[in-house]
């Protein structure tokens, strides 16, 4: 499988690279790195939360590899931030090797259980809500997280496995103060969830019958005990026995109870799936492939490089950025889902041709943008119509990491349980996700399917864009992504176009309004400068604009720049960025 990953990934890559001397890209001091033919940079690491960020410089600073940082700073990040992933939830791993320019993706996304069913979400010939949907077991997904932990540790990993949860079960174990975000999210979820309702939910997150205050000294014995038998007995003391029975009895806990059973847990395997590449310019974009929604970042870009050829300035470029994000979410809407079910026209997508061509569709400013027919446009074979109109209904729990190690290895994580809080259904310390809603849960009674139909055994698809961007040496300079549901195209595309085409900083780019452009609408968001000039701009050409007071982006980037790494946490979340010395 890895050599699979690598081989595309490396094709790819290198049909876009050139001759050094030839490079036009003075973003990475590459003639140090050649005289040196090492690293030079030191290590750093960004996430959401201090606590994991310390976790993941504890393991930096022991000479450890990216994807040992990464591992321990998840574990903490379940236990700090557990409104947004966890043990209970799945992530998308990007994990490049410096000194092979190895990239290998492997997919940790939760799985439909085996009596999952099309119509699970559809009662009575009607589809339902969200919320119901949430909070049910049906929306309770095989875990991924855990099994992506022990997979990557296995391929990449330094130091020893148990080492890596040490810091998380000292926390769980001592305590740590509850933080305004988790805080500031519990009253409202009093209100509308069944957090408060639920036995578990309701000791960990109200205890007394009252919702955690920020500065609370919070322990979880529960997750600690979970995390010690993990590191002492490896993934089998979560995937079989007591841990995955109680996974599976709070699953199927009523009301509305799913089917997800303690087989299931044992069957769960990680899929080493390819990595991605997409030129832009004379860099090579690279992310994760289906399910998840990568090949956007790769569609946003090269669309955006053909619409903002003749930009007469900056505003015209985010007009630009607007209709490439128009055109790449409906083809992915129409598209992604999971590839080992559906056969996804991926090669034709991302092909420069038809990007080209579907560049040209430029669609007027307040109509819906329809996806293209990329095997049409290339083949004359029409197959748009395979699948029926995109249901999926996507909603805001997920986070994001990305660290680079010592040696210049780097990750690329996005880690989640969908929604906040997940399904709101605890077990062994742990919330669990509701990740199946993530499926198109509608389903047409014309008999039609859309591509992301719910299946037994199935992975939904992921707007998860966990993304690396190399220059024209091959040498990496940008490590990006971010949580938001649907808006995370968007969000991690600002980020690539913001440092790559609007000669930003890594911070001034995560700083940056989002402007999310899918479907008919265009959201601006206005309470950051110059979000308001941009939203009147846009109205002006005709779009239909949303202004917003705020975006749920948590994007955590690292820029290799001539000065060494430029990294940004984001200030709409609880993030922090953390230098590591080499040699310290
Ligand atoms: O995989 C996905 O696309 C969603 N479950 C992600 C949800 C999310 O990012 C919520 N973020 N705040």
């Amino acid at each position: 499988m890895k050599r699979i990953a690598l081989g595309l990934a490396l094709l790819l890559l290198y049909a876009c690279s050139q001759d050094p001397q030839e490079s036009t890209n003075n973003n990475v001091d590459a003639t140090e790195q050649e005289q040196t033919d090492g690293w030079v940079h030191g290590a750093m690491a960004t996430a959401a939360n201090p606590h994991a960020v310390a976790a993941a410089t504890e393991m930096l600073e022991k000479g450890g590899h990216a994807v040992d940082a990464a591992i321990a700073a998840h574990a903490v990040l379940g236990l700090v931030e557990p409104q947004s992933s966890g043990l209970g939830g799945g992530a998308f791993l990007l994990v490049y090797e410096r000194e092979t320019g190895d990239l290998d993706f492997y997919d940790g996304r939760e799985v439909a259980a085996a009596g999952a069913t099309v119509d699970m979400f559809m009662r009575d010939g009607q589809v339902m809500s969200f919320v119901e949907a949430w909070q049910s077991g049906k929306s309770v997904g095989v875990p991924g997280a855990v099994a992506l932990y022990q997979y990557s540790h296995e391929q990449h990993g330094r130091l020893p496995w148990a080492d890596l949860f040490a810091p998380a079960i000292r926390l769980a174990t001592d305590g740590f103060e509850v933080s305004p975000r988790l805080a500031k999210y519990l009253p409202m979820m009093e209100e509308r969830s069944r957090l408060a309702k639920n036995p578990d939910t309701a000791a960990y997150f109200y205890p007394g019958g009252k919702a955690l205050q920020v500065g609370d000294l919070l322990k979880n014995p529960d997750y600690a005990e979970t995390l010690s038998r993990i590191a002492t007995e490896g993934i089998s003391a979560f995937y079989t026995g007591e841990v995955a029975e109680s996974i599976a009895a709070s699953a199927q806990a009523e009301p509305n109870g799913g089917t997800l059973t303690a087989a299931d847990m044992e069957a769960y395997t990680v899929s080493a799936r390819p990595v991605i590449c997409g030129a832009f310019r004379d860099l090579n974009i690279c992310t994760t492939s289906p399910p998840s929604s990568g090949g956007a970042q790769i569609m946003i870009a090269a669309l955006y490089d053909h619409l903002s050829a003749d930009a007469a300035g900056p505003m015209d470029k985010i007009s630009a950025f607007v209709d490439a994000q128009r055109l790449a979410y409906a083809d992915r809407d129409h598209y992604f889902g999971d590839p080992d079910e559906i056969d996804i026209p991926l090669d034709d997508l991302l092909n420069p041709e038809y990007i080209r061509h579907r560049a040209t569709e430029r669609i007027a400013p307040a109509a819906v943008p329809t996806p293209g027919d990329p095997v049409m446009v290339l083949h004359g074979e029409p197959t748009a119509n395979r699948w029926s109109p995109d249901t999926t209904e996507e909603a805001a729990g997920t986070t994001h990491l990305s660290i680079i190690d010592a040696d210049g290895n780097a990750i690329s994580m996005t880690a989640t349980i969908e929604g906040f809080f997940g399904s709101q259904r605890w077990a062994s310390g742990f919330l669990l996700n509701n990740e199946m809603t993530d499926f198109a849960r509608e389903v047409p009674a014309d008999g039609s399917r859309p591509a992301n139909a719910v299946a037994p055994g199935r992975r939904p698809r992921s707007s998860m864009s966990p993304s690396m961007v190399f220059d024209a040496n091959g040498d990496l300079m940008m490590v990006t992504g971010s949580p938001g549901g649907n808006s995370i195209p968007a969000y991690v595309a600002k980020t690539i176009v913001g440092v790559l085409d609007w000669g930003m900083s890594a911070q001034e780019a995560v700083d940056h309004p989002n402007i999310i452009a899918r479907g008919e609408n265009v959201r601006v968001e206005i309470s950051v400068d110059p979000g308001q000039a941009i939203a009147s701009d846009l109205k002006e050409k005709g779009y239909n604009v949303q202004e917003r007071d705020g975006e749920n982006s948590g994007l955590h980037i690292i820029v290799v720049g001539p000065d060494g790494l430029d990294g940004a946490a984001d200030k709409r979340r609880e993030g922090v960025v953390r230098t590591v010395q080499k040699g310290q």
